[in-house]
């Protein structure tokens, strides 16, 4: 088994050895699926995801691009914008409260308050011609009531407690005055005004350069020992999900197909998928000609593969991964995966499937 944790395999922190928590999740997803219609169909972008996340813990959601872990994001805090639209019987319950349900009024309330979001593009996130400064102040005051001097003052202490140099003088500035990493603590000043009990964190590094990324998981880091909140931390980054996370969520083709503690998932990937995308990270032991990327794409999300959604791309497939969607099966303790090669291991007549033109290293 390939072990995925880069650069130079250091070993996930113990945060990785989890245990079921004790307790009613914070926030708790069930059957939640968001389609978006399209001239070339409509497109199942999130498609029956479950998800739960507990108070203080830092729980990852990965997989490639376009497999719908944004649209994931955005469908939390209901800001799936038209044409998407969140369908009927999707529940998502955040400190025991049906998000999905709640006046218009109510979920703004909820968003930027108890539960925040760093959206994945910074720069469109911000306003042009707000100073940012006024934006972090306009969301002080939107939940709590304060002056506008009081929230002003607020805003240049979260800018300073994000690392902002000289905040004064950066309040006072736009967006386009700030570099990348600037604008990325400015976003997580804003996301943290209110003191959120979760924070939905979706690649709040992936622009930046390394030495800034750092810097902003340090800072990240920092703020959730100190505020004890929980994080739902979305990335393409498997080194950063093995270092910072207690469980993980891999997400294909709008459907979560692994569900597993962290320490256990690197261990032992039980999903073709999640072992394709551990073969696929660089490590400091393995020339990087040795990469095992999983073969083909992500299908678009208006065409969705029959059966298992990951059949075309997968060394395993056989008839019935073609002809049936499995569903998530128990995969060890805490754990679950949604392929049929767990059915027939734990069936009577167990059988272990060769993988048909598999690449090395699995
Ligand atoms: N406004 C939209 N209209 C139509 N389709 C959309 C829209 N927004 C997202 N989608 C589709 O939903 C799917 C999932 O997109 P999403 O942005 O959630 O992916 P992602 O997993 O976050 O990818 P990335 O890693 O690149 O951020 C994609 O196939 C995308 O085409
Ligand atoms: S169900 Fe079949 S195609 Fe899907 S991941 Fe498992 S073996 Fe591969
Ligand atoms: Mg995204």
């Amino acid at each position: 088994m390939s072990d995925p944790r880069a650069p130079g395999g250091a070993p996930p922190s113990a945060a990785g050895e989890a245990g079921p928590l004790p307790g009613a999740p914070l926030l708790e997803i069930a059957d939640l699926r968001v389609a978006f219609a399209s001239e070339g169909g409509v497109a199942r972008a999130v498609d029956g995801v479950d998800l739960a996340v507990h108070g203080g813990e830092t729980v990852g959601l990965v997989g490639e691009s376009g497999c719908g872990k944004s649209v994931t994001a955005l469908a939390i805090l209901r800001l799936v914008e038209h044409p998407g639209l969140i369908a009927h019987g999707s529940r998502v319950r955040f400190e025991g409260r049906d998000l999905l349900a709640l006046a218009e009024r109510d979920i703004r309330a909820v968003r930027g308050n108890h539960l925040a979001l760093i959206p994945q593009e910074p720069a469109a996130a911000l306003n042009p011609v707000l100073t940012v400064g006024s934006q972090i102040a306009e969301v002080i005051r939107a939940h709590q009531h304060v002056t506008r001097a009081v929230a002003a003052w607020r805003a240049v202490e979260l800018l300073t407690s994000v690392g902002i140099p000289d905040a004064e003088k950066r309040a006072g500035q736009y967006a386009h005055q700030l570099s990348g990493g600037m604008r990325q603590r400015v976003l997580i000043a804003i996301a943290l005004a209110c003191g959120p009990h979760l924070l939905i964190a979706d690649e709040p590094t992936t622009a930046l350069d390394v030495t800034i990324q750092a810097e902003i998981l340090e800072l990240l880091d920092g703020l959730q020992r100190r505020l004890g909140m929980a994080v739902l931390l979305i990335t393409h980054n498997l080194a950063l999900v093995a270092e910072r996370t207690r469980r993980v969520y891999v997400m294909y083709a709008g459907q979560i197909v692994e569900e597993a503690p962290t320490g256990a998932l690197f261990a032992a990937p039980a999903h073709p998928y999640t072992q394709g995308l551990m073969a696929a990270v660089p490590r400091a032991d393995r020339p990087a000609e040795r990469l095992a990327a999983i073969p083909g794409q992500v299908p678009p999300a208006t065409a969705w593969p029959s059966g298992c959604r990951f059949h075309p791309r997968c060394p395993f497939a056989w008839e019935k991964c073609r002809e049936e969607m499995p569903p998530l099966l128990p995969a060890g303790e805490g754990r679950s995966a949604r392929c049929w090669l767990l059915a027939e291991r734990q069936g009577p007549d167990a059988k272990t499937p060769s993988p048909q033109g598999a690449s090395g290293g699995r």
